[in-house]
């Protein structure tokens, strides 16, 4: 994980920065368009009643009851007290009371009881399905004392099957006494996503996939609505970690990212896998010798560690071979401050350099479809970044089976720059590598002792320069960049909300409220609906188009990005399917060509290749119900499509819609499905595609 200092140090450098990209801000906006909504309170405990209001205790030796020693309101509140185990503590059953999907703020206030002084205190959740619990912290380890009350508050989302469900109070150690008050539980009531704005995947459909790291929370109501409408790659953000995925030897759980997996088939998502080495979130039994104790470097021990390593990824990367179309195979290795530039983790310390070239050599066997990545952060550091590259030429040529290096991005309001970004990229260029954006966020701190509650107007416009500053360089450079992901959707949840320390920060394109930020229109090269003043001209020869008309200063938070006549073919500013309102383009002359067709081949290897198809409707009427046809020229064979179903018969192809996609709206109206097929020797594009029987314009 990036370091504080390693962050601070370059942000402050960054600082000098920030009032000439200020000056260069694209978007001037004044604020972003939140709505108001107060949050609502599904539950209170206030314990004035003399009650213990359904709280009850956990274990068996404990006492949980009303008390009126000490109070956060009022005169009473919840004591508990002769534990014996520091997971002993109260507990309050909510399987009936929260919607799976909704995040709730859940608060209490705590105090230690009287003489035990200082206690470390967290609130976490228990969820149980089918005889399976899983126990998941919603606020970390709090200080608090026997001489005030201290508020514990965090955010969490039931996205799971529950059969059992429950908010509880311990120690991180001790069995001390404490007391809870003004218990309380909200949630602020969702928006409706803005299906009127054009979509991530759109604008950049001829540059690179646009990714979101997940959890199942986004893959609910409308997280999961905003996720299909912009994204086309998805990564899970914990689900496929080794923690995640082999918690304990030989036993595999995959529930959390078969969901991930399968929304992403669902919706034609190319799916990103994360990752299968890295020295964080790994069980302790990975690094136990065989006597269950810490592993010291022998020769018994780097055998045991690498066998650990090679079953592991021979399960989890051949349950995800047919889906997953990059892996970050290693994760954070390099340690700039090494004279050879590897990190001294356990694996390190252990095989020396041989579980890269384990892993890098399992994973090709067993997901041969899958590009194989080197992942890493700070990686614009000329320091680290040229340490990533000598271990990447030696790999390479070694014939370690490397394809890619890929860059987390974690970065702030004033770093890094578009000049570190741009020559970060360039470096890695003569490797013959393909490179991609694997964890982009722009925290709007740029020093941990900040804090805010509400993003500042000027924050949000510093971030909204920063992310165009880097999406400029990566469309210059989109022939070398094959992805572009950002950790996490959208405001409401995000790891920076606990890293690196506890506060909430605001670093994605969409607000708390799932809504388009002054970043989201920064980087879709458009004016923010509430900019004071028009959209300037980017810098970048392969920028997109600016909007053809004036951004839209009605109360509609819809910007009148609409489908331009003189846009060249790569422009990407495509309409949505609900801007049919707007007519097509008129006064050309040329009949409108009732269909649009991009074919691509997204991923290809020696024997196979995943096309992605993109359908418009820019006809005046909706289809309802749709056959595509192709033929192609090399022999190739399509043998499993989704999103569709499809038929071949010699070298003609015919994909119809699945049961979900068959309604294709008027005039811009699109939908995608995705295949894979066979290949030989040579795989060209089909050059004409037919819907129901029209020709479609290719592109
Ligand atoms: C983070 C997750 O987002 C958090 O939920 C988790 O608690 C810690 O890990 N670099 C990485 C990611 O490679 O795996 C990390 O993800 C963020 C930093």
């Amino acid at each position: 994980m990036p370091t504080l200092s390693s962050r601070a140090g370059r942000a402050t450098l960054g600082l000098l920065m920030l009032t000439l990209s200020a000056l260069a801000v694209v978007v001037a906006s004044t604020s972003t368009p939140v709505r108001a909504a107060d949050p609502v309170t599904v539950l209170t405990s206030s314990f004035e009643d003399g009650t213990v209001q359904g709280w009850a205790r956990r274990g068996t030796a404990e006492l949980v009851e009303n008390s009126t020693a000490v109070a956060h309101a009022g005169t009473r509140s919840l004591l508990t007290s002769g534990r014996t185990a520091s997971w002993n503590g109260p507990s309050r059953d909510l399987l009936t009371t929260v919607t799976r999907g909704t995040r709730y703020t859940y608060s209490v206030w705590a105090r230690a009881a009287a003489g035990a002084g200082t206690v470390q205190l967290r609130m976490s959740v228990e969820r149980r399905w089918q005889g399976t619990a899983n126990y998941e912290q919603v606020v970390n380890s709090t200080t608090v004392t026997d001489g005030g009350w201290t508020q514990l508050t965090g955010g969490y989302t039931l996205a799971n099957d529950a059969d059992f469900f429950a908010v509880y109070v311990e120690t991180v150690s001790g069995t001390a006494s404490f007391h809870i008050d003004d218990f309380s539980l909200s949630y602020l009531p969702a928006s409706p996503i803005q299906t009127d704005i054009p979509s991530l995947k759109s604008v950049f459909a001829n540059d690179f996939p646009i990714g979101a790291a997940v959890g199942r929370p986004q893959l609910l109501a409308e997280r999961g609505q905003l996720l299909a409408k912009h994204f086309n790659s998805v990564t899970a953000g914990n689900a496929m970690k080794w923690d995640a995925t082999e918690p304990t030897e030989g036993v595999f759980t995959y529930t959390d990212a078969d969901a991930i997996v399968a929304f992403a088939r669902a919706n034609a998502m190319l799916v990103r896998g994360h990752t299968f080495v890295w020295h964080n979130q790994t069980p302790a039994w990975v690094f136990n010798d065989a006597n269950g104790q810490p592993m010291t470097a022998t020769a018994a021990n780097k055998t045991l560690l690498l066998a650990r390593l090679e079953a592991h990824i021979r399960a989890v990367g051949g349950r995800y071979a047919a889906d997953v179309s990059a892996w970050d195979v290693v994760n954070e290795v390099i340690d700039e401050n090494q004279s050879d530039g590897l990190r001294r983790s356990t694996w390190y310390t252990i095989t020396g350099l041989d579980y890269i070239r384990t892993a890098f050599r399992v994973a090709r066997q067993v997901a041969p479809n899958a590009k194989l990545f080197i992942n890493d952060y700070n990686t614009n550091v000329a320091a680290k970044r040229d340490k990533l590259y000598n271990l990447v030429a030696q790999l390479k040529a070694e014939g370690v089976p490397i394809d890619g290096v890929g860059h987390q991005q974690h970065g702030n309001i004033s770093w890094p720059t578009g000049a570190e970004t741009d020559s970060m990229i360039a470096t890695f260029i003569p490797l013959g590598v393909e490179q991609q954006i694997t964890e982009m966020d722009t925290s709007i701190y740029t020093s941990s002792s900040e804090s805010f509650t509400t993003p500042p107007a000027d924050r949000l416009t510093s971030q909204a320069a920063r992310y165009k500053a880097w999406f400029d360089v990566y469309r210059k450079y989109k022939a070398n960049i094959t992805s572009v992901t950002f950790w996490g959707l959208a405001d409401d949840e995000t790891w920076l909300d606990s890293y690196p320390v506890s506060r909430k920060d605001f670093p994605l394109l969409f607000d708390v409220q799932l809504q388009a930020k002054p970043a989201y229109w920064a980087v879709i090269g458009a004016a923010s609906p509430t900019a004071s003043g028009p959209a300037s001209p980017s810098a970048s020869a392969s920028a997109p188009p600016s909007p053809s008309a004036s951004p839209s200063r009605s109360a509609s938070p819809s910007p009148s990005v609409s489908p331009s006549p003189s846009a060249s073919p790569s422009a990407s500013v495509s309409p949505s399917p609900s801007a049919s309102a707007s007519p097509p383009p008129s006064g050309s002359g040329v009949p409108p060509v009732p269909c649009r067709v991009k074919y691509t081949v997204t991923n290809q290897w020696n024997t196979g290749f995943q096309g992605d198809v993109v359908i418009t409707n820019s006809g005046p009427a909706a289809v309802n119900g749709w056959a595509l046809r192709w033929t192609f020229a090399n022999g190739q064979v399509v043998n499993q499509s989704w999103s569709s179903t499809y038929a071949q018969s010699g070298a003609n192809v015919t994909i119809t819609n699945a049961a979900w996609n068959g309604a294709i709206v008027a005039n811009g109206g699109t939908v995608s499905f995705g295949f894979l097929s066979s290949w030989n020797g040579t795989n060209a594009k089909p050059t004409a595609f037919t819907l129901n029987g029209n020709t479609c314009a290719l592109g």
